[in-house]
């Protein structure tokens, strides 16, 4: 099955994030507005995921991060852990032949620490599976914190140091970026949240440091490609200045 869907064509793009990192929230809400139980949205997102993705795809965006649980996660009810735990092993599953057919290769950045060991072993299923693919690169963010992931990074470069291979005064930022889960992927341009809050909630803050923020008031599982566009659109609008200035003289 193609990514695309000839009956909704994308725009014309003439300057495309790299990587797109996206906050996939506002599950629950959209099952409690229907009178649902908050696992019936979750299920619902896993749609609207392959929808960015073969957006994504059409657009040529090289790297995807998805937030699919949160080292914050844990402290949800029990059972809706035990649901998403689940959840997430089976759209590894169920999705990875199509994920392939589009030539897009899936990694992994989170912390085994209480994950389910059938989660961790799906995820490294589909890396091995995928390595070879290069159209776009999918990051699934499992049991992912991004302090954590700076805790770990600074850990292995303590341990150089200690084992005199490394002279802190040579660590640069460098030195970091190559310590954390996926080293090669580039900065985060267009970070996304769906369901209109504004925060960050502990994703990829090293990766996403000069990244662009769209907040979408569109809840995640009624996210399409076209809600997607609309964010890169966004993108395009704004001014990225990295530090620098230039004047805008006033016309007239
Ligand atoms: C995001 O949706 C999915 C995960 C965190 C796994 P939520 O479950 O957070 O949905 P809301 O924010 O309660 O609507
Ligand atoms: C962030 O959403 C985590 C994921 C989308 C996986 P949350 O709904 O858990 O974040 P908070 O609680 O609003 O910060
Ligand atoms: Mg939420």
């Amino acid at each position: 099955m193609s990514f695309r869907d000839p009956s909704r064509p994308a725009p014309e793009f003439n300057k495309v994030p790299k990587h797109i990192a996206i906050v996939m929230d506002g599950n629950g809400r959209w099952a409690n507005q229907r009178g649902l139980a908050r696992t019936e949205g979750h299920k619902a997102g896993e749609h609207a995921l392959l929808e960015v993705v073969s957006g994504a795809l059409e657009i040529g965006v090289q790297a995807i991060s998805a937030y699919a649980f949160s080292t914050e996660n844990w402290k949800r009810d029990p059972e809706e852990v035990r649901f998403l735990m689940g959840f997430n092993r089976d759209v590894l599953r169920r999705r990875r032949d199509q994920l392939i057919d589009w030539n897009v290769k899936v990694v992994w950045s989170g912390s085994e620490k209480n994950l389910w060991k059938s989660v961790i072993s799906e995820l490294k299923l589909s890396e091995r599976m995928t390595s070879h693919l290069n159209q776009m690169t999918l990051n699934m963010c499992v049991n992912y914190g991004g302090r954590g992931e700076l805790v770990e990074a600074t850990k292995k470069v303590a341990s150089k140091v200690r084992e005199g291979k490394l002279d802190p005064e040579k660590i640069t930022e460098k030195t970091l970026q190559s310590q954390m889960f996926q080293p090669s992927l580039p900065d985060v341009d267009l970070f996304i949240r769906s369901s209109g809050e504004q925060r960050i909630s502990n994703f990829l803050p090293w990766q996403s440091s000069y990244a662009e923020m769209v907040f979408s008031p569109t809840l995640w599982p009624d996210f399409t490609r076209e809600t997607l566009w609309e964010t890169v659109s966004e993108f395009q609008s704004r001014d990225r200045r990295f530090g620098s200035a230039k004047d805008s003289p006033a016309q007239g």
